[in-house]
Parts: C-alpha cells; sequence; structure tokens
C-alpha cells in the first residue's frame, strides 16, 4: 500500500517537472512565434528599405565595403542570391549587371515594391520573390554567392544552396550600434540579448562548415542634419523598439537630450556599429 503511494506519489512529481517544462517550452516556442510576428507586421507595414528622403553623411572608421567585396567575387554569369533584400534597393543600385540575380523577402509588400522598383529600373539579369530565410527553398548547389544584408540567416541552409566554393557575405547591425542611444533610452536592438548577433552569426556559420570565415567589425560615425531626419530614421528603423509599429512611445525629452549633448558642425552624431561576414564553402 505504502509502496503504491510513493509510486503514484513519484508519478504526480514526474507528471508535474513535465507538464512544467512542457509549458516553458510551448511558451518559449510561442514568445519566438509572437516576435517573429511582429518582425513580419512590421517589415509588412513599411513596405521598403529607402531612406533617401533622410538628410545624413557618413564618415567611415573601417575600408570594409560589402557591394565592394561582391564586385571583387562575382565574374560573368555568377548566380548571387540576395536574402531578405527589402525593396530590392541595394541590389538595384549596387548590384552588377553581368550576373543572375534573384532576391528574396518574407514579406510579400516588400517583394511587391522591388518588383515596381525592378520594372522603373528596365533591369533584367534580376527577379524577386518571396521566401523565409529560414525556410529555403532555392535549389541546391546553385548559387556562386549569397548575400545578407541587415537580415537574419540560417548558415545551414545557406551551405547547401551554395555551390562548392561558393562565397557568403553577410552584413549586420552590431549590439553596440547605436549604444549612447540606447544606453539613454534604457531600452533597443540587442540592447538587453547577451550574445550579440554578430557573434551568433559567426558562431552558426562555423559550425555550418563554412572554411576561412572572418568576422568584420566595422565602425561608421553617421552626421544627421536635422532633428527631423533623425527622427525619420527612428520612426523607421528599429534601433530603439525592437519592431514596434508605435512610435508615438518614444520620448521626446530624451531625444532633445540626446541632440543637445551630441551634435557638432557635421549634424547630430550617431555612432554606427555594423559587422561583416566572408565565409567559404
Ligand atoms: C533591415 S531590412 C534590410 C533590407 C536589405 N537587405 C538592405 O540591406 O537594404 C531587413 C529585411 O529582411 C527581411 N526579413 C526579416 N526576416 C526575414 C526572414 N525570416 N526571411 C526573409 N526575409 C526576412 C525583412 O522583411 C526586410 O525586408
Amino acid at each position: 500500500m505504502n509502496g503504491k503511494n510513493t509510486q503514484s506519489k513519484n508519478f504526480v512529481v514526474v507528471f508535474a517537472v513535465f507538464e512544467r517544462r512542457f509549458f516553458l517550452y510551448t511558451t518559449l516556442l510561442n514568445l519566438g512565434g509572437i516576435m517573429k510576428n511582429k518582425e513580419y507586421e512590421f517589415y509588412e507595414s513599411v513596405k521598403n528599405w529607402d531612406f533617401s528622403m533622410i538628410n545624413y553623411e557618413e564618415e567611415f572608421f573601417t575600408n570594409w565595403n560589402m557591394f565592394d567585396v561582391l564586385k571583387k567575387h562575382s565574374k560573368n554569369g555568377s548566380r548571387i542570391l540576395d536574402l531578405g533584400t527589402g525593396g530590392g534597393e541595394k541590389v538595384l543600385e549596387f548590384f552588377p549587371n553581368n550576373v543572375e540575380i534573384l532576391g528574396t523577402d518574407f514579406s510579400s509588400a516588400m517583394i511587391e515594391t522591388a518588383n515596381f522598383n525592378l520594372k522603373k529600373s528596365g533591369r533584367k539579369n534580376i527577379k524577386f520573390r518571396v521566401m523565409d530565410n529560414y525556410k529555403m527553398d532555392t535549389e541546391l548547389e546553385y548559387y556562386d554567392i549569397v548575400v545578407a544584408r541587415n537580415t537574419c540567416i540560417d548558415p545551414k541552409q545557406i551551405y547547401k544552396t551554395l555551390k562548392k566554393n561558393g562565397v557568403l557575405i553577410v552584413r549586420g547591425v552590431d549590439k553596440l550600434d547605436c549604444w549612447q542611444l540606447k544606453r539613454m533610452f534604457g531600452m533597443g536592438q540587442e540592447y538587453k540579448d547577451k550574445m550579440p548577433t554578430s557573434l551568433i552569426d559567426y558562431e552558426n556559420i562555423l559550425n555550418a562548415s563554412f572554411k576561412n570565415v572572418e568576422l568584420i567589425p566595422l565602425y561608421v560615425k553617421e552626421y544627421y542634419k536635422s532633428k527631423d531626419d533623425l527622427l525619420a530614421l527612428l520612426y523607421k528603423v528599429p534601433i530603439l523598439d525592437y519592431f514596434d509599429t508605435n512610435k508615438d512611445k518614444i520620448d521626446m525629452d530624451l531625444i532633445n537630450k540626446y541632440i543637445l549633448e551630441n551634435t557638432c558642425e557635421k549634424g547630430i552624431l550617431l555612432r554606427r556599429r555594423y559587422y561583416g561576414i566572408i565565409a567559404y564553402k
């Protein structure tokens, strides 16, 4: 009788632990889903990645330029895949003409804009279509170069779609990007993350069996010509509020304080921190 009681007690304890784990697991999965939906909705509402209306100038402290690296690696007829292409703005302006290009994005609104921009450009070597970077359905061993600029990646899937000796070129936003501003607000992109995305990408690329992987820190100073130019950036890019479309929350007293402390003759200074990665299959 006693043994039976202990057995059923053990069962209850085991079940409670299992149920708790299961609850935590499903909660985490749901949170991931909510985050992803929020990001998806954000890009669906933004619809393009065009900053031509913002008046700012850049000062580069490091000379690694993703588009130069891309040009150096592309040959006549190279096949290039651009992941998270946005409205195709960068592809249309900076990618070579003598190559075959596919630009993909999980947001159909972005792809709509990209196709609109493509038509206007008259370029014939580019196609755009919807694809999730985490559910890539591109051909195996097909591409010479995969580019991912400021978007998420799954290096194992990228490895499969690259030809032997193919190249992966990444440019991302690092944890310390706009750090003074994020510190002032106590929030923002990667502000509370323990591990920066640059290191996560680097580790995942190494784990996916890529060779000769280089992680390059990129330092840029940006000078915004007016408060409106700075605000236009912060309203559009999830620097302060991570994929939150409700921009009314941006505290204007703090913005004014930041501007007061960071204005020089060139404009309002933002210290940008990016990273580049180059890796070979
Ligand atoms: C910051 S924008 C960068 C756009 C472009 N690469 C550039 O550098 O101008 C990020 C883009 O990645 C896309 N994106 C985010 N998560 C994605 C995912 N899981 N799969 C495909 N695209 C994604 C967004 O829709 C958005 O267009």
